[in-house]
């Protein structure tokens, strides 16, 4: 085995940060022996030097991560920092002064990935990222390495922790919205601010990511259809329960049937109970992947958390400090189907629809009229009068499947019908 250490640059030590010191520090001697080479940690870029920070030697930590990664002895920069800036200046500047880089940046990767692997293979170095998508879950380099002989064709998941949180809490416990929040921020999991989380700015940028490695194709963050979960009522559950299907937020990308584009989204949707993904309690993510030869795919797991986060990074760490020992990278940026992404009114799905209506003869007929003008065809149509005495009743319609621009169509026009008090819920039905 090598003597002379690898030097590792830490950016970042708050939750995963710290993780990935302590981690490297406890179990120094196991990863030297998988690497080949013991690894040091040669500097921690901080904002707030300060900080007690439990067994990391004071100086090594400091607050110009510039000159850290400029200093031209570093072998890997791991970065935990998260945003656009200053990440993304401090990975380039990284590969140019020789390093490889480590990063959980999921933001960053769906925004700019193209532009970093470039600078990754313009400086020979590597940039590894398993991090960035579903926490512990091994992902990025199951789709990367394992199924590169294989043609995936969906990638279907829950890769957001503190929606799924959520919207279990309102399954369980017929909770509204709001209540169920409080109690994940109470938690611990959700933050202050949920807005990346609850308005699916999160999941999106892991979509983006994960279809672009699925379908070997540029999938940026701006192509991924993206709807929020704040909407979704305790009607709804107790629609999907009636209907045998639980609620979740679900990250979908998907090659089209022709096999020429592919789509990307995020939306809460109904999933039938049997489905694998409705069982995925809690906080915890998995991702369902369909592919030509190997079938279905499941991989499950924490997607968050100081501790769950670090493990993916201590993995690509040793990649890629075996990688260098090698004179070697892995595989970079593999984008040569450049297939055509397409928008969402091309997705096929099905949807469930809740109408409010007058209960009066006709309705019903008019009603489905404005299916049949769309070219949606109707699975399902339960109806269901008020004991109220106020002359409406509750039409819930279940579609067979159609392009999402057929559908939105439907619901438009439906909105417009006299006869139609008000659309109470709309949900795509998934997984079937
Ligand atoms: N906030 C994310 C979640 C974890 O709740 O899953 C980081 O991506």
């Amino acid at each position: 085995m090598r003597t002379r250490p690898l030097k590792v640059a830490l950016l970042g030590c708050g939750v995963v940060g710290s993780e990935v010191a302590r981690i490297m520090t406890t179990h120094a001697d196991d990863l030297a022996a998988r690497i080949g080479a013991p690894i040091e940690l040669a500097g921690v870029a901080v904002r707030r030097p300060s900080k007690v920070r439990e067994g990391i030697p004071a100086e090594l930590i400091t607050t110009d991560a510039t000159a850290l990664v400029k200093r031209g002895d570093i072998d890997v920069v791991v970065e935990v920092i998260g945003g656009i800036e200053p990440a993304r200046t401090l990975i380039t500047t990284a590969f140019e002064h020789g390093a490889s880089v480590v990063s959980a940046n999921k933001a960053l990767l769906a925004q700019d990935g193209a532009a970093l692997h470039a600078a990754a293979d313009e400086n020979d170095k590597d940039l590894y990222y398993e991090a960035a998508v579903a926490g512990a879950i091994p992902l990025i380099r199951p789709l990367r390495e394992s199924l590169a002989g294989d043609k995936v064709n969906r990638v279907l998941g829950i890769v957001n922790g503190t929606t799924n949180f959520i919207l279990d809490k309102m399954d369980s416990t017929g909770a509204g919205y709001q209540e169920a929040l409080d109690e994940a921020t109470a938690l611990g999991y959700a933050e202050a601010d949920p807005t990346a989380d609850v308005e699916g700015f999160d999941a999106a940028a892991k979509a983006a990511i994960l279809a672009g490695i699925a379908f070997h194709t540029r999938v940026r963050l701006d192509d991924v259809h993206r709807e929020g979960m704040t909407e979704v009522t305790a009607a709804d559950f107790a629609s999907a329960k009636e209907m045998g299907c639980t609620i979740k937020l679900l990250a979908i990308c998907e090659r089209s049937a022709d096999g020429a584009s592919v789509t990307a989204r995020v939306h809460p949707a109904m999933i039938p109970l049997s489905h694998p993904l409705a069982s995925v309690r809690g906080a915890y993510n998995a991702v369902f992947v369909e592919s030509d030869a190997a079938g279905q795919l499941m991989f499950y797991g924490p997607g968050a958390g100081g501790a769950p986060t670090a493990s993916a990074v201590l993995g690509d760490l040793v990649a890629v400090c075996r990688n260098r020992l090698n004179g070697a990278t892995g595989p970079g940026e593999s984008a040569y189907a450049a297939l055509t992404v397409s928008p969402m009114g091309d997705v096929v799905t099905r949807y469930h629809i809740s109408l409010d209506v007058a209960d009066k003869p006709g309705v019903l007929a008019q009603v489905a009229t404005v299916f049949a003008e769309h070219g949606v065809s109707i699975d399902t149509v339960r109806q269901q009068g008020r004991q109220d005495g106020d002359g409406e009743a509750s039409l819930v319609v279940v579609t067979h499947r159609a392009s999402d621009a057929s559908l939105s169509g439907t619901v438009e026009a439906l909105r417009k019908l006299d006869t139609v008090r008000g659309v109470a819920s709309i949900m795509r039905v998934e997984g079937e």
